[in-house]
């Protein structure tokens, strides 16, 4: 049986081994935004070979753009210099390709990670100004960001340029930005949290405008033979946010800027969603994005088992499956998946006598 989750997929110049992708996770575990030996173990496990493409965690582009004092960050040498020392180490031993994921927090920075509830810092614990489209906090209890002037905007998408060069300095294989998970360039695209009343606001071709700028701008410094792409929640889940008709749009545009993917998630923005949680629940809005853009597209969410990702693949539902939880939990995922569909899976050399089609008898 041929496998569709393991046919190769090219992007620009990059050659994936099959269709499966680990999920960008936030570990919360940097200091001051530099990586450290927790993302030698992290990203190196995947990067042995559980799944053809690893992209690192949301990656700030300046510290007031993460999500906590604990994110990993690439807006300065040091954060350079160390995250460049966890890719060196996935590339030496290591077969997957390797993607970074470059975020900014807006509204939802200056927070504690998850594991101590997540709510925002207090006067005491260092907290920052965070920074939206619009003075609108993300739920109640939690600050108000400041209005982003034209400067702020300009100041932004700088960042975001300075953080594309050092990652292409570094060698990451390909990019994404994140404009997803109520993060500040989904606050742009969301009619929520964006009530601006200047070209930025408004109208969908106008609440589009930020995003499509940092990619414009990003695309122009990343290099060509590399692709580029975006997350994007698809929906708010929430009665007047961000649409589905409205991600294609977007995704349209895009592709007309060079962009190579789209890595269609939902969710995030206002804690009053209602999200129908079910194996594969985006996978109906990245099968839109692609029959109505005919962009790339990545699908993610609540994909676990071989099978399922294998049926979205061979159906042409989406390009390539991300699996965050179900391959932190098997981080051998793609070489299992290969077994249970009888294809081929690549391995890091020196496991590789631990295939099973590889096992002797003898133990020496
Ligand atoms: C520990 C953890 C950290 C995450 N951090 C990020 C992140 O940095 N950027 C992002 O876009 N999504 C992040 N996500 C969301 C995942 O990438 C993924 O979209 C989501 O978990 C659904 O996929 P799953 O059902 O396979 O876990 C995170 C998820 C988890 C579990």
């Amino acid at each position: 049986m041929t496998s569709a989750l393991f046919m190769p997929f090219e992007l620009r110049g990059v050659a994936l081994a099959n269709r499966i992708v680990v999920s960008p996770m936030c570990q919360y575990m940097s200091d001051d935004g530099s990586a450290n030996d927790w993302h030698l173990m992290h990203l190196g496990q995947f990067a042995m070979g559980a799944a053809g493409l690893v992209i690192t965690e949301a990656t700030h582009v300046s510290p007031a753009g993460r999500i906590s004092h604990r994110c990993l960050g690439l807006y300065s040498d040091e954060n350079e210099a160390t995250l460049k020392r966890v890719i060196d180490f996935c590339r030496r031993f290591g077969v997957a390709k390797l993607g970074i994921q470059l975020a900014h927090s807006g509204r939802k920075g200056s927070v504690h990670p998850p594991a101590l509830g997540g709510k925002p810092l207090a006067s005491d614990e260092n907290p920052w100004t965070t920074l939206g489209p619009s003075p609108l906090p993300f739920g109640p209890g939690w600050p108000a960001p400041a209005a982003l002037t034209r400067a702020g905007l300009s100041e932004i998408k700088e960042q975001f340029v300075q953080a594309a060069r050092r990652a292409a300095r570094i060698g990451f294989d390909l990019g994404e930005l994140h404009a997803g998970h109520g993060y500040l360039l989904h606050e742009f695209l969301s009619p929520l949290a964006n009530q601006r009343d200047d070209e930025y606001g408004g109208a969908t071709r106008n609440r589009i405008r930020f995003p499509l700028e940092v990619f414009e701008a990003v695309r122009g410094v990343w290099p060509v033979d590399r692709p580029l792409g975006v997350r994007v929640s698809a929906t708010d889940w929430v009665e007047g946010g961000w649409m589905p008709e409205e991600t294609v749009i977007l995704a349209r545009e895009l592709k007309a800027l060079g962009c190579d993917f789209m890595d269609v998630t939902s969710g995030q923005l206002d804690p009053r969603q209602q999200i129908p949680f079910a194996p594969g629940y985006n996978v109906p809005f990245a099968e839109k994005v692609k029959k109505e853009s005919g962009l790339t597209v990545m699908a993610v969410g609540m994909i676990s088992r071989a099978r399922q990702a294998e049926e979205i693949v061979a159906a042409g539902r989406a390009d390539l499956v991300a699996l965050a939880r179900g391959i932190m939990d098997d981080p051998r995922w793609a070489w299992h998946a290969a077994r249970d569909l009888g294809a081929e899976a690549a391995y890091a050399p020196n496991y590789v006598r631990c295939s099973p089609a590889q096992w002797k008898p003898s133990p020496a």
